[in-house]
């Protein structure tokens, strides 16, 4: 390997060999995530009077993106907000909901949509239902009550309630997160991970002696930098290990000072996040002598401008007073985000034999990859693409990679490699596909993947999102410029004898298909 961060060219190589793998692609892991905050619900996913809206008030235009995002599963309804939730509030007769202060997010909540209205949404959406019950200011009766309102036949106080609130059949919700972020002095009802240790443990005992088929998922560190970080997760993990089956993280990043090469590899700080976790988890397994295995449950995680929203937006907010659905974090995304975006879903999908699951927050709107606006278009953001075609194209097994590439030194983690990666094999299809991003800012990349042991190959496809003609790094798919930063072939990919050669663009995310079947 040689430094050649200021060189015109960085050099990759990659080595796959089809035995050298690490997990099936977990189907959970292209999840997303809708909170009652800002106007991801409200004007979002949901607007009556909009003229794409249905007869349940559900946006056609924001439907037909979330379809083609393609997130398999949607955790709902907080967040923070979920902290301070009634979930009675949110079912039953519209007329009849109450209007509550929402203190999470300074908001009135008119609970005009709930629970019912999100099932249905996620059916049309055709995703699974990952659903939050509040621990902050509620507990054990409320959770189980819950359970039994979402899963229970019928014949029962909840559960003849939901039929008589027009849904005769269960809604066999079997995700569940046991609260948020619960180690946050910011979130209603923070706790010490003792208190909520316990809390979560009998909560999961009740919500399951309810309905054994539910996977519960406790709730972790908020952020990697919490002080509590390492601690809290094995002082919960002690209490409810026999009773939860994933525990969270969450992290968010961003471009700190224009330090554009650190935010680039922001990767590294996630992959290290996720072993240090996986070590925790598997600590109170040994020393409780326990059998079964907790995985990971990334279920918040994104790019994210919290500086802007910590030195103006929350003062802005509390300065405007009670309204429903402000904007509030609507974050425009540019190519840098796309890609450090693309870098993070390979980390995801590199620790797939412990993260289950993981939602990228949040949908719409709310630092999301799909943008509405009230009365008027959706629109694809720049940071839409790389979630998409992994969620569409990463199946069958995910490989192990052997990268050996030239180093950029980043002021955050030392030198990193120019170019990240991660791969799966659909033994199926025969389709080798490798997600593959340049952290250079002026390098094209020279790659070479040496495929092992897979035969005869053919590029199906290859694609790549870049910094587009006239634009920079900056570029963001606005309102009146919907589609400027997006995927466009990518020239020039070949394969001879197994072997791979493409030239990635400076600053890009590709994606390379590769048929052995039809070769
Ligand atoms: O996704 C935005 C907020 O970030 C969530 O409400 C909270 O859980 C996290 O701090």
């Amino acid at each position: 390997m040689t430094r050649t961060d200021r060189i015109l060219m960085t050099h990759a190589r990659i080595t796959i060999d089809r035995d050298f793998t690490v997990a099936d692609v977990p189907h959970r892991l292209f999840g997303s995530f809708v909170e009652h905050m800002g106007r991801c619900v409200y004007t979002g996913i949901y607007e009556p009077g909009h003229p794409a809206a249905d007869a349940r008030g559900f946006r056609s235009d924001v439907l037909e993106l979330v379809r083609e995002l393609g997130p398999t599963v949607i955790r709902y309804p907080g967040g923070n907000f979920v902290s301070g939730y009634r979930w009675e509030d949110g079912v039953g007769p519209v007329a009849d909901r109450p209007v509550r202060l929402d203190g999470a997010w300074h908001t009135v909540e008119t609970n005009a949509f709930g629970l019912h209205e999100f099932v249905d949404w996620a059916r049309e959406a055709e995703v699974e239902v990952m659903e939050a019950i509040n621990l902050g200011t509620r507990g054990v009766e409320e959770a189980r009550a819950l359970v039994e309102y979402a899963n229970h036949p019928g014949g029962t106080y909840w559960s003849d309630l939901r039929r008589r609130n027009g849904a005769e059949d269960p809604f066999d919700i079997k995700l569940w997160c046991l609260g948020n972020e619960l180690d946050g002095p910011w979130q209603i009802g923070h706790k010490t991970a003792a208190e909520y240790g316990r809390l979560a443990q009998e909560t999961a005992k009740a919500m399951k002696l309810v309905d054994p088929s539910i996977e519960l998922v406790a709730v972790g560190s908020s952020n990697r930098q919490m002080p509590t970080f390492g601690s809290w997760e094995h002082t919960v993990l002690t209490h409810a290990y026999d009773e939860v089956d994933y525990i969270s993280m969450h992290a968010y990043y961003q471009e700190h000072d224009g330090d554009a090469a650190s935010f680039l590899a922001d990767a590294v700080d996630m992959d290290s996040f996720i072993d240090g976790v996986v070590s925790t988890i598997d600590a109170v397994k040994a020393a409780g002598k326990h059998t079964k295995q907790v995985d990971i449950s990334f279920d918040e995680w994104n790019v994210w401008d919290q500086d802007r929203y910590n030195t103006v937006e929350e003062r802005e907010i509390a300065a405007s007073g009670w309204r429903e659905h402000p904007r509030v974090i609507e974050d425009t995304y540019d190519v840098t985000d796309a890609v450090v975006v693309g870098t993070l879903l390979h980390s995801l999908l590199r620790h797939g034999d412990r993260v289950k699951i993981a939602n990228q927050a949040q949908l719409v709107n709310v630092i999301a990859p799909i943008r509405s606006e009230e009365g008027g278009p959706a629109w694809r953001q720049s940071i839409f693409w790389p979630f998409a075609r992994m969620a569409a194209l990463a199946r069958g097994r995910i490989l192990r990679l052997a990268v050996s590439a030239s180093q950029i030194s980043t002021k955050r983690y030392g030198d990193v490699d120019a170019v990240d990666a991660a791969a799966t094999w659909d033994e199926e299809s025969g389709r080798v596909v490798v997600f593959v991003a340049n952290r250079s800012l002026e390098s094209e990349g020279d790659l070479t993947i040496d495929l092992r042991g897979f035969g005869a190959l053919r590029v199906a496809r290859a694609e790549t999102l870049t910094v587009p003609e006239g634009g920079d790094r900056k570029t963001a798919n606005l309102e009146a410029t919907p589609d400027a930063v997006g995927m466009v072939p990518l020239g020039g990919a070949s394969v001879v004898d197994g072997v791979v050669r493409a030239t990635l663009p400076p600053l890009s995310w590709s994606v390379l298909e590769l048929d052995a079947a039809r070769a």
